[in-house]
């Protein structure tokens, strides 16, 4: 019980429309599911020791609830806000609040498409950000985040 209380917990959370991740623009972001991504991501959470809880909405309202619920209690948050990157100063603001490494996180390179995305309003509230390694991106996420909040 110590033990679980003790362990390193990390939140990924996943923004608009990545719950259609196979289907979705495959041609952009590959055939990779959302399911298979968190699955992935529990299974290397365990062999480093952390435990992932993944999260996914559509609703900007949702994503800020879900920061505040958990942003006190566990020790690194991963996000690929989708499009609300480009637009929401309420999840800016949310992450704003929390005092733990966060990770940015786009599974397209968005400097490389349209120039509405190139502006992330999440960015400078990030600690660093990955861009354009595909699904790939998750995992270098969650291992750079271990050693982050090791380092702390
Ligand atoms: C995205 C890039 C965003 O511009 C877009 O709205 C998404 C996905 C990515 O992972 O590449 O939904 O965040």
């Amino acid at each position: 019980m110590n033990q679980e209380k003790s362990k390193v917990k990390v939140l990924v959370i996943h923004g608009p429309s990545l719950n259609m991740l196979g289907k979705r623009e495959p041609e952009i972001y590959g055939s990779t599911t959302l399911d298979e991504i968190n699955a992935e991501l529990e299974h290397l959470g365990m062999a480093l020791g952390i435990f992932v809880e993944t999260f996914q909405s559509n609703h900007e309202g949702a994503i800020v609830d879900k920061i505040q619920e958990v942003g006190a209690t566990q020790n690194g948050i991963i996000i690929n806000p989708a499009a609300y990157t480009h637009t929401s100063i309420a999840i800016r603001d949310a992450l704003l609040a929390i005092d733990i490494p966060i990770i940015e996180i786009h599974i397209s390179n968005i400097y490389k498409r349209e120039p509405f995305r190139h502006k992330s309003l999440i960015s400078d509230v990030a600690d660093a950000r990955i861009t354009g390694l595909g699904v790939k991106g998750y995992s270098i996420a969650l291992k750079a985040l271990a050693e982050m909040v090791q380092d702390r």
